[in-house]
């Protein structure tokens, strides 16, 4: 599915964003201690060198507030500008109802409509793509987009997690996405598509099985738990062979349906699963590294909140300015899979 470049009309453009971490980054050198493993295992096999991981009672909307704040602050946009706000998390606060309506309470916007986007890695992009939608139908002005994951608590944190406990991290992101009406199409600052995919042949390669109701009795009981079938299980390899072909297909899609090409875009901003798949990525299809804005080595992997800490870590580097042509791929469980062209 996509929404292509088409400048005539209503548009929507990235008008702040803002990024938030908990507490203090956790090196690899700190799981060793936890579990049976090495900064030079996860470092190799991954480009991760530390994580954040939350302290305490501290959710996926707390995380979300923090980043929706510096986000508005950025955007120069009061919280009551915002119409519709938009949350993708894996974990959210509360089984019921979504981590979007515990949001929407701490920002003090209730009556809003407020929505949990469950996309994994690509939420962000699906995300982005449902409030560019809303505005260009003139269902909303000023969304609030955020990414938000406190992963840390679904974790083994043993040896016997280790495979997964140590790729993951905690974070959020967010963006206020504002109407616009574009006068110079190659010039102004909008979102030009989204190129949406997904395919759930390849559910159980990344899942959690429960709680959930493809089940005999009830959807969670103490044998399903005993069993681990509330753990995070993941196919490396399917995931690994899947992302760096799926992720190079839709960046070109995106860019050939705008026109573009890799020279065109000042910066790439991708899902930060693993360091490998984006060598990969970047290797096929020729990007010089300069071009490139990873993360990974300072927030491991956050899930659906990988771009937007992406974008907002690059602000803060100085390598993201107003009108910079900046291109966007994700890969996650489902699997699902997504690019966004933009000038920011
Ligand atoms: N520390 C030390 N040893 C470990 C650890 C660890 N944390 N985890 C696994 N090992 C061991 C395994 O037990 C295994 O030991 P064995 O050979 O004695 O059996 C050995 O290391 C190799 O394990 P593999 O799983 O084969 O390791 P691999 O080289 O495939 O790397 C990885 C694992 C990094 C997850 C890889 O499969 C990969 O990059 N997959 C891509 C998917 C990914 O990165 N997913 C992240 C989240 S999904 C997403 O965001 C889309």
């Amino acid at each position: 599915m996509s929404q292509v470049f088409n400048p005539s009309g209503t548009r929507a453009e990235i008008l702040g964003c803002g990024i938030f971490l908990p507490g203090d980054p956790i090196p690899n050198s700190d799981l060793s201690k936890l579990m049976d493993t090495s900064d030079d295992w996860i470092r190799t096999r991954t480009g991760i060198e530390q994580r954040y991981w939350v302290q305490g009672k501290v959710s996926t909307s707390d995380l979300a507030f923090e980043a929706s704040k510096r986000a508005l602050e950025n955007a120069k946009v009061e919280a009551k500008e915002i119409d519709l706000i938009l949350l993708a998390c894996l974990y959210p606060d509360h089984e019921i109802p979504g981590a979007s309506l515990f949001l929407q309470r701490k920002l003090g916007l209730s009556g809003i409509p407020a929505l949990d986007i469950r996309q994994q890695c690509s939420g962000f992009l699906y995300a982005m793509s449902i409030a560019d939608s809303f505005i260009r139908m003139g269902m909303s002005k000023k969304v609030l987009v955020v990414a938000s994951e406190v992963q840390s608590k679904g974790l083994d944190r043993t040896t016997k997690g280790r495979d997964t406990a140590v790729l993951f991290g905690d974070g959020a992101g967010a963006v206020v996405i504002g109407a616009k009406s574009v006068t110079d199409a190659k010039k102004d600052s909008f979102i030009y598509s989204h190129h949406l995919h997904a395919d759930g042949n390849f559910a159980e390669s990344l899942w959690i099985p429960s709680p959930g109701t493809n089940t005999e009795g009830h959807r969670i009981t103490h044998e399903i738990l005993d069993q681990g079938g509330a753990d995070l299980k993941m196919n490396g390899k399917i995931v690994f062979q899947n992302a760096v072909t799926r992720m190079p297909e839709v960046l070109v899609e995106g860019l050939n349906a705008n026109g573009l090409t890799i020279d065109d875009v000042d910066l790439f901003v991708f899902h930060q699963a693993n360091i490998r798949i984006n060598d990969y990525v970047a290797d096929k299809l020729k990007i010089p590294s300069h071009k490139i804005h990873n993360t990974i080595h300072k927030f491991g992997n956050t899930t659906a909140a990988t771009i937007p800490l992406g974008f907002g870590d690059a602000i803060q580097a100085g390598k993201l300015k107003k009108g910079d042509l900046v291109a966007t791929a994700a890969f996650g469980a489902g699997f699902t899979w997504a690019a966004s062209v933009l000038r920011w």
